[in-house]
């Protein structure tokens, strides 16, 4: 069932972008390339899963699970930008930037945003999950991926290069540049499915964990794996000058708070009365992944 979702989140994808515009053609492709590399799909599958958690099916939230992974690809678009990580490879192919020019990377990157709503405030979405849950989770989203979120995280991040932070800003970055939108995935799929608000507080919470989890993991990965293993550059934080979890803490203090954020992410999932143990292995998958 999950995979039949996740099917039919890849052909929304691949349709919104896979269209014949002459004039303006080049940002289709540019924002169908990056979406249609083989990214891990963490985001939409977060959605899919609580769907499934709080109603046992998961087709409805098929739109906010693309959104949602529209919103990420636009994000690692800019972030790999000459002006803010200057990296030259993702998802293992060549970046955006590097394909298409600069210019049209940043216009597909503000087009995937938008589309992302597009996606989730159809009159087809309206009619199969009522207008009123597709704008909260709409809603959701936008404060998630916004300036109290992922954009604020991604300030903090470039305005901290070069520079000695504390914990307590490296948490603040952390939750917002990678860990809100994990959040946003998890709530928009109870949201859409019925979930209680003591539900929603859940999914906030063990995405929460499991987003800050993901960061330190990712930093980690910078620094002990290889660009073929990952798809993108490793060392590329210590290049920028970037503070991290790691540089902050080392690698073995890290390995263990992402194992203790983990566990906390496992613990918000009591509150559900369906079967959650594809959420308890995708938080242990997650902590353990290699890329
Ligand atoms: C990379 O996210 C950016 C971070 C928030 C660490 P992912 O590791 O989920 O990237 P893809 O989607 O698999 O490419
Ligand atoms: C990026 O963090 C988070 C977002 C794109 C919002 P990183 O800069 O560490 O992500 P990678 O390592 O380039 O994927
Ligand atoms: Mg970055
Ligand atoms: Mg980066
Ligand atoms: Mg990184």
């Amino acid at each position: 069932m999950l995979t039949d979702s996740l099917q039919q989140v890849e052909s929304l994808l691949r349709d919104t972008f896979s269209v014949s515009v002459p004039p303006a053609q080049k940002v289709y492709d540019a924002a169908l390339y990056s979406l249609m590399l083989p990214g891990k799909r963490v985001r939409p599958t977060l959605t899919l899963l609580f769907a499934q958690a709080c109603c046992g099916s998961s087709a409805h939230a098929v739109p906010f699970a693309a959104a949602v992974e529209m919103i990420h690809t636009y994000s690692l678009i800019h972030d790999d930008l000459p002006a803010m990580d200057d990296d030259d490879f993702r998802r293992g192919q060549p970046s955006n930037h590097r394909v298409f020019g600069e210019d049209i990377a940043i216009l597909a990157g503000d087009a995937l945003h938008s589309a992302a709503y597009t996606a989730m405030l159809s009159d087809a979405v309206f009619l199969s999950v009522g207008v009123e849950s597709a704008a909260r989770a709409a809603y959701v989203l936008s404060e998630k991926s916004g300036i109290r979120g992922m954009v604020g995280g991604q300030t903090t991040d470039v305005m901290s290069e070069g520079r000695h932070v504390g914990i307590d800003t490296m948490t603040f970055m952390d939750e917002g540049k990678t860990a809100a939108l994990i959040e946003a995935a998890c709530m928009m799929g109870c949201i859409v499915s019925g979930g209680d608000s003591g539900q929603i507080a859940a999914a906030e919470s063990y995405g929460r964990h499991i987003g800050m989890a993901f960061q330190i993991i990712d930093d980690i990965l910078d620094v002990t794996s290889t660009t073929e293993e990952l798809g993108k550059p490793v060392g590329s934080d210590a290049e920028n000058r970037k503070s991290t979890y790691v540089s902050l803490l080392g690698i073995e203090r890290c390995r263990q708070l992402a194992d203790e954020y983990t566990r906390s992410a496992l613990d918000a999932l009591s509150v559900f009365e369906g079967d959650t143990t594809s959420l308890a292995e995708f938080a242990l998958q997650l902590r353990d992944r290699r890329k």
